[in-house]
């Protein structure tokens, strides 16, 4: 099968190794040369575990190609779309400016035949409006359009496309369902369910996943806060409630608020569209509000831990990115917290082992260090805001004698209470009781 992959961002470059990988030829195609030369060099803009060897691999027998020159889609059986839909500033909906003009782009290119194929997350009735775009473009061909929501985890991408849940395939058009699950054949086969509804209800699956995984996040993390009032511990709660299968484990980690590039972004795209539609999601509208609440609220932690006051003081934060094995921090609750911690007069020290370049652009004031125990150096409270695996096991006596005061909060509780009492730290976690 010849794919093609408008889009060389996150979602663009997986899918296309991955889809590389399974056998098929992919050229992916992106407006951005500079990105296009360093790829076809094996230099990737991400960092994602796992990618770079594969595309490098799919390079190298060919069956990855990056190219700027958009004509080649017209060799294309299949299109897929997976540009980025950020946030439209000033209302939060989902800016589609990047696929119409890819699509507007495409038209007068692609193959008569051809099956174009929204990746990137799109509003409902998206694909409708490019289906009407295609069809006044190209009334000779007989284009169909499909949705094919893409539910991968950055740092866990690739695991995510090879061993998905379900794949979704929106489209009433038989020719694009057969296609498609042509493309997935190779995981059809490791009995991942394939799952064939409209083309809307696939762009609103999409929405309402992330809603549901976002509403996860902020239940524990008020149950966290309740439990900090009532002196209760919410690992044991979220234990204690995630064994039912009725709720399930998974997304009940407390912390500092839901980030990255799409949970936040399509909370208020999903609002935007039921307002558009004379409706509302007051749960959705509540969450949005709540999160972006906790991640200011996240600074008066450190603030209490210092006996009320960072003025003057040195704070250590360990993670940038919004979560581990990613250099994101788009959204990331790191960058409010910091940014507060300013604002109330501390010097903040931070390192991460992948997103500092990208935070630097929002952080200029930040002193970057090299590692964990450089970042501590004289800090009077040492903050994990990722829990990104080296800060797990960290060396709390060698911590302890770098640091000007002994003084952990952790947003992340990826720590054991007993275990930083018996170091001598004092202690502040999320939704358990500390030490003092
Ligand atoms: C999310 C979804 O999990 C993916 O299924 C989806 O494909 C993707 O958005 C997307 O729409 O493209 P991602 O943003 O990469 O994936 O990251 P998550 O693992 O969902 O984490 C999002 C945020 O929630 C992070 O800040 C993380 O720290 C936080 N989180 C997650 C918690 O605070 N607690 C949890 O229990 C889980």
């Amino acid at each position: 099968m010849r794919v093609s992959m408008i889009g060389a961002g996150y979602v663009g470059l997986v899918s296309s190794a991955c889809f590389a990988d399974f056998g098929h030829h992919v050229t992916c195609i992106d407006k951005d040369a500079r990105r296009i030369a360093a790829l076809n060099n094996g230099e990737l803009p991400i960092y994602e575990p796992g990618l770079a060897d594969m595309v490098a691999a799919d390079l190298r027998q060919g069956r990855l190609e990056f190219t700027a020159d958009a004509a080649r889609v017209g060799e294309a059986d299949v299109v897929f779309l997976a540009v980025g839909t950020p946030s439209r500033r000033g209302d939060g909906h989902a800016d589609l400016s990047h696929i119409f003009a890819a699509v507007r782009e495409i038209a007068p290119l692609l193959s008569a035949t051809a099956i174009v194929v929204t990746k990137s997350t799109v509003p409902v009735g998206t694909g409708d409006e490019i289906a009407r775009m295609l069809r006044e473009e190209r009334p000779d061909a007989e284009i169909a359009v499909a949705s094919n929501p893409e539910f991968m985890r950055e740092g866990a991408a690739v695991y995510d496309f090879k061993h998905p849940d379900r794949i979704l395939i929106g489209s009433d058009d038989l020719r694009a369902r057969t296609i498609l699950a042509e493309i997935y054949r190779p995981l059809y086969l490791n009995a991942a369910p394939m799952l064939y509804v409209s083309r809307r209800t696939a762009e609103l699956i999409k929405y309402a996943a992330n809603a549901f995984l976002a509403a996860k996040i902020s239940l524990i993390n008020e149950i966290a806060d309740l439990c900090e009032c009532v002196g209760a511990d919410v690992q044991d709660v979220a234990r204690g409630i995630g064994l039912d299968n009725r709720i399930g484990g998974k997304f009940l980690h407390p912390g500092p608020g839901f980030g990255g590039s799409c949970l936040p972004k399509d909370a208020l795209a999903l609002i935007k569209t039921a307002h558009e539609h004379g409706t509302r999601l007051r749960i959705v509208e509540t969450i949005a509000a709540v999160n972006e609440e906790r991640k200011r609220a996240m600074a008066r932690k450190v603030v209490a831990a210092l006996d009320g006051s960072v003025r003057g003081k040195t704070v250590a934060v360990l993670g940038l990115a919004f979560k581990p094995n990613t250099d994101d921090t788009r959204d990331s609750p790191a960058i409010p917290l910091i940014k507060e911690l300013q604002d109330l007069g501390a010097d903040v020290r931070a390192y991460d082992p992948a997103g500092m370049e990208q935070a630097k652009s929002q952080l200029p004031e930040v002193t970057y260090c090299g590692g964990a125990y450089a970042a501590a150096e004289g800090a009077e409270a040492l903050v994990i805001a990722t829990e990104w695996e080296p800060f797990r096991a960290l060396d709390l006596a060698r911590l302890k004698s770098v640091m000007a005061r002994p003084v952990i909060v952790d947003l992340r509780n990826i720590y054991r209470v007993e275990e930083m009492c018996r170091a001598g730290f004092r202690y502040v976690a999320v939704g358990r009781a500390g030490v003092a």
